[in-house]
C-alpha cells in the first residue's frame, strides 16, 4: 500500500524553525524564520574553512547547486540564471545592457509598486539617456493592464511589474503585461522577491524576459544571495557592461586583456560568489523544495483566507484583494497608527511588519491557523488602531 505524505506545511515543519516556539512568525515578507537547517549550513560552511582553508573547487560548485536551484524553483534552465548578491545586482546588470541611446528605445516603465532599488536603478539610467514612466494604481489599489498599456509604446525598452506589491499585497498580471510589451518590442522584468518560495512562478507560462529575486524572506535563508532569470533567446544580444570576472566565459583563464562574457546567464554574475549566504540559501531552498511550492502556496491561501475573512469580521480595512488569483502570501490592513500598532503586537510575541499606513501580515509555510486567531486576538483587542 503506497503512503500518502503528509505536506511538510503548518505542524509538520514548525519544530525546525525554533522562533516558531517563542513567537508568532508573520514577517517572512521581511525576513523568512530561521531554522536549524540553515544554522547548521553556516557552521558547516565555518568547519569546511577551518579545515580546508580555501575550499574554492567546493565554493563554486555550491554556487552552480544554487544557481540549479533557482532554475528547478522557477522552472527555468540553469543556463538561464546568474547567481547575484541582490535584486539590484540583478537589475543593475539588466539595464546595463541596455543602449538608451538615441535611435534606440530610451523608456523605461515601471509599476507604482516597485521595490524602491527598482525606481532607483531606472532613473539612475537617466544620466544614461533613459527616461522613466511610472504606472500608478486605481483608487482601490490595482493596477490594471490598461495603465501599462497606455504607458508602453515604440520608445519602451524595459517594463518593469513586481510579481507581488511589498506594500500592499496586490498581485499583478505579469504574463498580460509581459504580453502586451512584447506586442509592442519591449523586455518585461519581473521583480518577484515577494512571491519565489510561497507562489509557483513558471517562468514559461509568465513569458517575462527576466525574473529576480533573494533567498531572506519566502527561500528562508539571508541577505546576500539572490539570483537573475533571462529568458534563454536574449542571451546572446544581451552584453552587460556591469560585470566581473565571474561574469567571464573562462573564470580561472584570468585574463585582464578583453571583456568576453559566458555565453549563459552566468554573464550577468559578477564578482567572488558570496560563498556563506549560498550555503544558507541552499539549505532555506532545500526545506522550500521538501515542502513543495504548491502545497505551500494552497497552505497559504487557505490561511490568507481565514485571516481575511477575520479581519472583515473585525470591520479593518483589507488592502490586499480578496481574490486569491490577485494575492500572495502578504495581506496588507490599514492601521490609524501603524508603529504603534507593530510595537503592541510585538509585546505580544506576534511579530509583523509595517510598509506606509499598513500593517503587514506575511503567512509561510510555518504558520498554522493558531498563528492566524493569535494576531486576530490581538487585532480585536486593538480594534481602536484599524482604520
Ligand atoms: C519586492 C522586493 N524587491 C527587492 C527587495 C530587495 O532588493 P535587494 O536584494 O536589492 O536588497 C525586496 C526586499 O528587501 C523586495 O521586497
Amino acid at each position: 500500500m503506497t503512503q500518502v505524505r503528509a505536506p511538510l506545511v503548518g505542524a509538520a515543519v514548525r519544530g525546525e524553525f525554533p522562533i516558531c516556539e517563542r513567537s508568532t512568525y508573520l514577517n517572512s515578507c521581511s525576513q523568512g524564520a530561521l531554522s536549524r537547517r540553515v544554522r547548521r549550513a553556516y557552521e558547516e560552511y565555518l568547519d569546511g574553512w577551518d579545515e580546508h582553508g580555501a575550499a574554492w573547487e567546493h565554493w563554486v560548485e555550491r554556487a552552480e547547486a544554487a544557481r540549479a536551484a533557482f532554475a528547478r524553483l522557477l522552472h527555468a534552465e540553469p543556463a538561464e540564471l546568474a547567481v547575484t548578491t541582490s535584486v539590484s545586482q540583478g537589475v543593475s546588470g539588466i539595464v546595463s545592457a541596455l543602449p538608451f541611446a538615441a535611435g534606440e528605445r530610451t523608456r523605461i516603465v515601471v509599476s507604482e509598486y516597485e521595490f524602491p532599488t527598482v525606481g532607483q536603478i531606472a532613473h539612475a539610467q537617466e544620466l544614461r539617456g533613459a527616461e522613466v514612466v511610472h504606472v500608478r494604481p486605481e483608487r482601490d489599489g490595482s493596477i490594471p493592464v490598461e495603465r501599462f498599456a497606455a504607458a508602453i509604446d515604440e520608445r519602451t525598452a524595459l517594463v518593469c511589474c513586481t510579481t507581488v506589491s511589498y506594500r500592499t499585497g496586490h498581485r499583478q498580471d505579469v504574463a498580460a503585461v509581459a504580453r502586451l510589451a512584447h506586442e509592442r518590442g519591449a523586455l518585461c522584468l519581473a521583480d518577484s522577491y515577494q512571491a519565489v518560495g510561497s507562489v509557483d512562478l513558471d517562468v514559461r507560462a509568465l513569458g517575462v524576459d527576466f525574473v529576480t529575486g533573494g533567498t531572506v524572506k519566502y527561500l528562508l535563508a539571508s541577505a546576500g544571495l539572490g539570483f537573475l532569470y533571462v529568458r534563454r533567446e536574449l542571451l546572446e544580444r544581451l552584453l552587460p557592461t556591469q560585470t566581473g570576472w565571474f561574469a567571464d566565459e573562462d573564470i580561472f583563464q584570468m585574463d585582464i586583456s578583453d571583456y568576453s562574457p559566458a555565453a549563459d546567464a552566468r554573464r550577468f554574475d559578477a564578482g567572488t560568489p558570496p560563498v556563506p549566504n549560498i550555503y544558507a540559501g541552499l539549505a532555506g531552498m532545500a526545506l522550500v523544495e521538501e515542502a513543495g511550492v504548491p502545497a505551500i502556496e494552497e497552505h497559504v491561501r487557505e490561511l490568507t483566507a481565514l485571516l481575511i475573512d477575520g479581519l472583515d469580521e473585525l470591520g479593518a480595512t483589507v488592502v490586499t484583494p480578496r481574490d486569491p488569483a490577485r494575492r500572495g502570501a502578504l495581506v496588507c490592513v490599514r492601521s490609524t497608527d501603524v508603529g504603534r500598532l507593530v510595537e503592541e503586537l510585538r509585546g505580544e510575541r506576534i511579530l509583523v511588519s509595517m510598509r506606509d499606513d499598513n500593517l503587514r501580515i506575511a503567512l509561510h509555510l510555518y504558520n498554522t491557523e493558531d498563528d492566524v486567531d493569535a494576531v486576530l486576538g490581538a487585532l480585536r483587542a486593538r480594534r481602536r488602531l484599524l482604520a
